[in-house]
């Protein structure tokens, strides 16, 4: 396994190949697969998992803040995908498939409060996941995505200890989720290893959500059953 991150620090304590690289610079990330195939001996999934924030309604964010998060959320996406995609065939050819899979979110179908900019690159996310499934079907290669609700993640993290009350926040966006707490990394990770393999091997062109209910269920208040 390779990861590709800006951030490769953490990278040595989990044991896999870290190629550092900004998904904002194509000639970077075209080195980087190239390390990773190279190292791994071929490519035969991808996952687009890298992505930045951004809060406010679409009074808030300037054009460049809009380029900002489009570039690094949808074009890098883009940018690794078209990278990837000749040893993904490779792959393909070989063992009759390969997948990518991207990181969506619940924010692209879902309407959430002050967070226009990050939803409207999550809903492009959605469309090109669909595109690129159906472009690439007839050559093996899968295209699925999944769609987290609040994951408790260092983002998350960042966005608590900016609040003025961490505690309350966390409770909220807990209560938010039918399940009444966030999602783990560990979940999204596990749902995504799913649809990268052999188990989802009829699955494409498809979005999951793991987001402890919150897209499909209406629940009555907790002091309210029935
Ligand atoms: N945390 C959530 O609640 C949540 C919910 C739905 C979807 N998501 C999505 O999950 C993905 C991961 O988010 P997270 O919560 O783990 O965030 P995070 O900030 O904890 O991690 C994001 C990772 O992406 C890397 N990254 C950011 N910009 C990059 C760039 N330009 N080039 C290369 N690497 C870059 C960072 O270094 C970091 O390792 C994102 O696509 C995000 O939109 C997160």
């Amino acid at each position: 396994m390779a990861v590709l991150d800006r951030d490769v620090s953490g990278a040595e304590a989990v044991g896999v190949h870290a190629v550092k690289a900004d998904v904002r610079d194509d000639a970077a990330v075209r080195a980087a697969v190239a390390d990773a195939v190279a190292v791994l001996g071929g490519l035969d999934i991808l996952v687009n998992n890298a992505g930045i924030g951004a809060t406010g309604t679409v009074e808030d964010n300037d054009d460049e803040q809009w380029r900002l998060v489009f570039d690094v959320n949808v074009l890098g996406m883009a940018r690794t995908s078209r990278a990837a995609l000749p040893h993904l065939r490779t792959a393909a050819a070989r063992r009759g498939q390969a997948v990518i899979v991207n990181t969506c979110s619940i924010a692209a179908t879902a309407g959430l409060p002050q967070r226009a900019l990050y939803s409207a690159t999550k809903g492009a996310v959605l469309s090109l996941t669909l595109a690129m499934a159906a472009d690439h079907i007839r050559e093996g290669i899968r295209v699925n995505c999944v769609a987290p609700g609040t994951v408790d993640t260092p983002w998350v993290a960042r966005l608590l200890d900016a609040a003025p009350d961490p505690a309350a926040e966390r409770a909220a966006l807990a209560a938010r989720q039918p399940l009444g707490r966030l999602v783990t990394a560990d979940e999204v990770a596990e749902t995504i290893a799913h649809r990268a393999s052999p188990l989802a091997s009829a699955t494409t062109g498809t979005v999951l959500a793991v987001d402890g209910g919150m897209a499909g269920l209406r629940l009555r208040p907790p002091n309210q059953p029935g």
